[in-house]
């Protein structure tokens, strides 16, 4: 009798771990088919096979032959390389030198000099077309270099500038003397904190504020108190979006570690609704509104530009149902909705992304331009949120503190930030200002159809994307001619151009110039050749023998055929 029962317990135990393991599997399904199928949706893959990625280039021959190209344009390619190699040396001569040697101690940039165009190409490029990374004074829309050339500033300061650099300028001075008397006190603040506290209320429509200094640091500090105040662990980020550097919210290629309590899943996607709307170990959900332009793929790079795929299209309507129904979603099972307003705050309309959308968040971030020039990171959130301690366990605490934090120099200039964000001036730059910057869109790719260029502009707002329309491995040169033309591109190229929203007409048209002439002097000059045995598919086909090519038995360089 007494072993019947002990066998019965013993089934019944196993049935139910049975279960119990045949649930866990189910959920870890449903997680798996909520990732985006790209490699971006597979962190841990995607770190793998970077891991793996065999290191190559091209010899000078293949340079210009890589697509197959037949002998005399090869030759027209040669020589328009060589004639751009001048320009370069000759215009830019000082600007290249002292960037050369700043570049020997400095590791961002060279990082940020390797990677600018896809690798194989990279050393031949750094050598002939050497980009200088120093410029010495901005005024209106434009940057000077070292050698006194002025261009059409196109990468916006990483999107800090939204009003213009002359305004940030005076934002700082002015800020400076307020503060003067206080200097650079830290821990105690200056009381303009007082007003900018109450003004970001208003703005972000939330009840408290933290302050830190950098975006990356916000959004730090947001996913913790979530995790905290949820008792929750995983952080749920989406395909693509980039949240700044910290570990957790960088689970793919970069951080050498995994994130273990963040998954990354599809963005619009129903299978992510269905997750969020079951699992009960979520925090938080992160909402960069950037990723509207390009939803599951990351902010594009001219280093990845290796064939004609890169897509982009902005629709509203969709995000904004999108984001209403993660709104619904979070709500109902207590997951912290975060927006990261770090780079599109104030850019798409003066109270953020969350009216731009017409949907709000228990936490928002906010940074770049909020410190009027000067580094910052913030977090909006609900009083219940943002509290970093509970009354009953004096020790269970969230702790966030930093040397800078609240800096009185900082505190200043966005203050004038703050202030200049209502007056009506600042006030007419928003007006109507998705139709002015759709409508300069259009013209310019009216403009490049017309003429038959293969590129073509897809825009949120005055953020722009330059995309490609004709197979070609070659699109990552696009950006050296501009170069040449006098509009200045941040090292990711043509993936990301940022206007600030004090481009006259006048100014956007004679940039829309250039940027046609820059492109007419690219085809003239053989490298958008096409065949119809050239489709992005072949490229990538090419691009993968050569990397397996390369692991089994080829030498480092790769020669023409
Ligand atoms: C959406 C978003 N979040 C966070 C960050 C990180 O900000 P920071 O570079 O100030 O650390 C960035 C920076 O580009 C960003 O675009």
């Amino acid at each position: 009798m007494e072993w019947a029962a002990t066998t019965f317990a013993l089934y019944g135990a196993g049935a139910a771990a049975l279960a119990t393991s045949m649930v866990t599997l189910g959920r870890r399904l449903e997680l798996s088919q909520a990732k985006h199928r790209s490699l971006a949706g597979h962190a841990r893959i995607a770190r793998r096979l970077a891991a793996a990625l065999p290191h190559y280039e091209y010899d000078e021959a293949r340079f210009f032959s890589a697509d197959g190209a037949p002998a005399e344009i090869v030759e027209l390619r040669r020589a328009g390389f060589a004639r751009l190699s001048d320009f370069y040396k000759t215009r830019f001569a000082e600007t290249i030198r002292r960037s050369a040697e700043a570049a020997v101690a400095i590791s961002d940039l060279q990082f940020t000099g390797t990677y600018r165009v896809p690798f194989q190409f990279s050393r031949l490029v750094r050598a002939d077309l050497p980009t200088g990374a120093l410029l010495q004074a901005s005024d209106g829309v434009t940057v000077t270099d070292l050698d006194g050339n002025r261009f059409y500033d196109l990468a916006g300061s990483y999107g800090v500038n939204v009003f213009g650099y002359d305004f940030y300028k005076g934002a700082i001075e002015r800020g400076a003397a307020r503060v003067h008397g206080l200097g650079p006190v830290l821990g105690a603040y200056h009381p303009l904190i007082i007003e900018n506290t109450e003004l970001l209320k208003d703005i972000s429509g939330l009840d408290q504020v933290s302050f830190h200094m950098s975006g990356t640091e916000a959004v730090m500090q947001a996913v913790r108190l979530a995790r905290y105040h949820t008792r929750r662990r995983y952080a749920v980020r989406f395909c693509g979006a980039y949240h700044g550097w910290w570990g957790d919210v960088q689970p793919g290629i970069g951080n050498p570690l995994p994130a273990r309590d963040t998954h990354t899943l599809a963005d619009m996607s129903e299978e992510t609704l269905h997750v969020l709307r079951t699992r009960r170990d979520i925090a938080c959900v992160l909402v960069n509104p950037e990723q509207a332009l390009h939803p599951n793929a990351p902010a594009p790079t001219d280093s990845a530009l290796v064939d004609s795929t890169r897509w982009s299209r902005f629709d509203k309507d969709a995000y904004t149902q999108w984001l209403k129904r993660l709104r619904e979603v979070c709500t109902e099972r207590g997951i912290v909705l975060i927006f990261d307003e770090v780079f599109v705050g104030f850019r798409l309309a003066p109270g953020g992304a969350q009216d731009y959308f017409g949907v709000r968040a228990d936490l928002v971030t906010y940074g770049k331009t909020l410190g009027g020039g000067l580094p910052i990171g913030v977090v909006c959130g609900r009083t219940g949120l943002m509290k970093r301690f509970r009354d009953d366990r004096p020790a269970d605490i969230c702790f966030a503190r930093g040397t800078f934090n609240s800096h009185p120099y900082v505190m200043a200039a966005m203050n004038e930030f703050l202030h200049a964000l209502r007056t009506p001036p600042m006030q007419a730059l928003y007006e109507n200002l998705d139709d002015t910057w759709n409508a300069r869109a259009r013209r310019l790719n009216e403009r490049l159809a017309d003429e038959g260029l293969p590129v073509e502009i897809a825009n949120m707002s005055a953020l722009w994307v330059v995309c490609y329309t004709r197979p070609s491995r070659y699109n990552w040169m696009l950006q050296y001619y501009l170069r040449a033309e006098g509009l200045a591109l941040s090292w990711v190229g043509t993936a990301r151009l940022i206007f600030s929203l004090n481009y006259t007409d006048a100014d956007f048209d004679a940039v829309a110039e250039r940027f046609v002439v820059a492109a007419r002097a690219m085809e003239r000059d053989g490298w958008w050749w096409h065949s119809p045995a050239l489709t992005n598919k072949s490229i990538k086909r090419t691009i993968i023998k050569e990397m397996i090519a390369r692991r089994l038995f080829a030498p480092r360089q790769l020669r023409a055929h």
